[in-house]
């Protein structure tokens, strides 16, 4: 086997050390960025006077065949061939001849695997905006379709107070807005060009390194080749995103679960984007959710690793580094299956509005008798104290808080009078929490715009 740096060994590689030193395997994927990275480059030496234009435009129009070849999967792969830029490389100079060999000028993989890995990665950003942009369109309608449907709301699940569906499921609506501004920012730290660092120290050729940028849309160029070859926090930052995605979805899926339990009932999933038991005839399983609520953490996993990866290094490059790939890859791929899945399930799910009036009880409405008497001039901790009181009443005679009567209610507290009736209505519940993000009508339906406007379209 001949290898690019073959030159100063006596002997050629072990097998398997051949193989656990190539990257091939997975870093193809980055073989359109690698072509479109040596051609910005090759035009780079042109200025830099290393190349003549004619001999760039043979490079490049033999790099297009190359990647032609990779994209129609025509490409013969050499059992020599390390990763995708000696395969490149070597594909070129068969191809191209001599002038092939002159590509590398100036230039390492060093610089080159982060440039195409950066550049990939941004791509990759602009996909998981765009499914994560769907997602939020799917919660949005769900939540128009039924902003003011109440349901019990809850803390440590239990009945809490009334909240609406349009209230809850946009709940899970602005986590994915800071998910997105999350994902720009780090898109923004990725677009840093290390394209130029050499193999640590720069390179020996005066390339225009800006020019580079804007050819290959970097918004900025490194300012340190060391820390060029070695800066992963991109890397970093990405999978950070992805695990906070990750786990929004991962708590919508297990509030979804609970809910489409028969004890709940407040949602039927639909058959699409449900399984069954090979053993209970009766089974419909929300399997979807719950491979959404395992993969978050498989996600996590690809972070941790990737931190770990990279906390001894020095700066420059280290081998170690090639370990970056792998955990975004799987990140990205898993954010690929899981975001549409959660788009599609939301756009086929049925409420069931019944179940969800069925536990809409009474001591959900407790909060509202306590403010009721703040209105009366009963100072709060105290409204809070008699509240409390009536509720043992009711549980010690058996009835609902509303089954009261007004003499009940007076036997605890004379600041109980006819109106104390009108508190007893959900709805009434609902629109007296009025300020922006709670639940009246009103405040609902600035919410819907709200999230509306922030949508990227
Ligand atoms: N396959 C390598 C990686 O992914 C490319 C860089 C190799 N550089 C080197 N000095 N061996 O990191």
């Amino acid at each position: 086997m001949s290898k690019l740096w073959g030159g100063r060994f006596a002997k050629g590689t072990d097998a398997l050390v051949h193989e656990f030193n190539a990257s091939l395997r997975f870093d193809v994927r980055l073989a359109e960025q690698d072509i479109a990275g040596s051609q910005a480059w090759a035009q780079g030496l042109v200025g830099a006077g290393v190349l003549t234009q004619e001999e760039a435009n043979i490079i490049r129009d033999g790099l297009d065949k190359v990647g032609e070849e990779l994209a129609n999967g025509r490409f013969q792969f050499d059992p020599a061939d390390e990763d995708i830029h000696t395969a490149v490389e070597r594909r070129l100079t068969e191809m191209v001849g001599a002038v092939g060999g002159k590509l590398h000028t100036g230039r390492s993989r060093n610089d080159q695997v982060a440039t195409d890995f950066r550049l990939w990665l941004m791509g990759a950003c602009d996909e998981v905006r765009d499914m994560l942009t769907d997602l939020q369109r799917a919660l949005i309608a769900s939540a128009e379709a039924n902003l003011n449907l109440p349901m019990p709301g809850y803390t440590h699940l239990q009945h809490a107070q009334p909240v609406t569906w349009g209230h809850w499921i946009l709940s899970h609506f602005w986590p994915l807005v800071r998910d997105q501004e999350r994902l720009a920012q780090m898109r923004q730290r990725t677009a840093v060009l290390p394209l130029g660092s050499g193999a640590l120290a720069g390179t020996a050729f005066p390339v225009d390194r800006h020019a580079l940028a804007d050819a290959l849309g970097f918004a900025a160029i490194s300012q340190n080749s060391l820390d060029g070859v070695s800066d992963r926090d991109f890397a970093a930052d990405f999978l950070y995103t992805a695990t906070m995605i990750g786990l929004h979805l991962s708590r919508l899926s297990e509030q979804l679960i609970l809910f489409s339990s028969s004890e709940f009932g407040f949602v039927r999933l639909d058959d699409g984007y449900s399984t069954g038991s090979s053993l209970m005839p009766q089974k419909k399983n929300p399997d979807t959710l719950e491979l959404t609520r395992g993969k978050s953490g498989r996600i996590l996993g690809n972070l941790v690793g990737l931190l770990t990866t990279l906390k001894g290094l020095p700066s420059s490059y280290d081998k170690d580094l090639q370990e970056d790939k792998e955990p975004i890859f799987d990140a990205f791929d898993t954010l690929s299956h899981t975001l549409p899945i959660m788009a599609g399930l939301l756009r086929t799910l049925t409420l069931r509005p019944e179940h969800m009036a069925q536990q809409l009880e009474p001591n959900l409405l407790a909060t509202d008798l306590a403010d009721y008497l703040v209105k009366q001039g009963v100072p709060f901790r105290q409204a809070h104290h008699l509240v409390g009181e009536v509720v043992q009443l009711a549980e010690n005679r058996g009835v609902a808080l509303t089954n009261l009567s007004l003499h009940d209610l007076q036997s605890v507290s004379e600041k109980f009078g006819e109106g104390v009736t009108a508190v007893f209505n959900i709805t009434s519940s609902l629109n007296g929490r009025n300020a922006t993000g709670g639940t009246s009508a009103e405040a609902l339906q600035k919410q819907l715009e709200a999230a509306k406007s922030v949508v990227v379209v």
